[in-house]
């Protein structure tokens, strides 16, 4: 089992990179954020428990992202390549995430840090628009739908997330500076951290991103 890792806070473009990944690798998106959304959509128990913290920007326990990982993992082979998004969020995530590799046989390939000034991530949160039935992400602006507040892949209905009001958005960032910003650390002592240079085209950095994947230099 093999693992790549986007760290990033929000509205860096972690979906947004990982969408670009999956089509040039055989790696499975495995998004913390969107299993939640999920579970919250079809009032499953765990849906429950998240909702409130979500709300807020909070985080979720980390008994309960353990449990929904553990669960996605079992469902592949034991062969199988992830790339997540959105975890390992806390430390205690990040160590867990290793002993559940170090079972498998498993082992993390890169983590890869998206950088993103903070006035970039707020203007791209603001503008962020969803698909309420694929899923699929655009911004306003910057990736914007052909048809306004229509998508382009299934004709579903595009919605702002609850999360993305002024107020979430600000300690959801907060959030990330507190309890996210320490996994930078723990993965550059591993050896294991490539920064990305998030603010540009997002063709730009999943080519970077591939280009490190695929060896050609260390970082970009
Ligand atoms: P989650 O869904 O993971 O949210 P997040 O980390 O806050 O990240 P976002 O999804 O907001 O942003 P992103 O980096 O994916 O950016 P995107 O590609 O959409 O988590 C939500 C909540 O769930 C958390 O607050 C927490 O409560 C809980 N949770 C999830 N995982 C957890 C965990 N492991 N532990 C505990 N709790 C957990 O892009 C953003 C916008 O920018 C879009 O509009 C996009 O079109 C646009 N954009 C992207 N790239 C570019 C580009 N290159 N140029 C121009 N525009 C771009």
């Amino acid at each position: 089992m093999k693992v790549v890792i986007l760290l990033g806070p929000p509205g860096a473009g972690k979906g947004t990179i990982a969408e670009g990944l999956k089509s040039a690798t055989d790696y499975i998106h495995v998004s913390t954020g969107d299993m939640l959304r999920a579970a919250v959509k079809a009032g499953k128990p765990v849906g429950l428990q998240a909702r409130s913290y979500m709300e807020k920007g909070e985080l979720v326990p980390d008994d309960v992202i353990m449990r929904i990982v553990t669960e996605r993992l079992e469902e592949g082979t034991p062969n199988a390549h992830y790339l997540f998004d959105g975890f390992p969020r806390t430390l205690e995530q990040a160590r867990l995430l290793d002993e559940v590799l170090s079972a498998h046989q498993g082992r993390i390939e890169r983590v890869f840090l998206l950088e993103v000034s903070r006035q970039v991530l707020v203007d791209r949160l603001a503008g962020r628009r969803v698909c309420r039935n694929c899923g699929a992400v655009y911004h306003i602006r910057n990736i914007p739908p052909k048809i306004p507040g229509v998508c382009d892949i299934c004709g579903g209905e595009l919605y702002q997330r609850p999360d993305d009001t002024e107020a979430t958005v600000l300690n959801r960032l907060e959030v990330f500076k507190k309890q996210t910003q320490s996994l930078i650390e723990y993965y550059e002592m591993k050896g294991v951290l490539a920064r990305v240079d998030a603010g540009q085209e997002k063709e730009k950095t999943v080519a970077a991103i591939m280009q490190i994947l695929r060896g050609g230099i260390q970082e970009a």
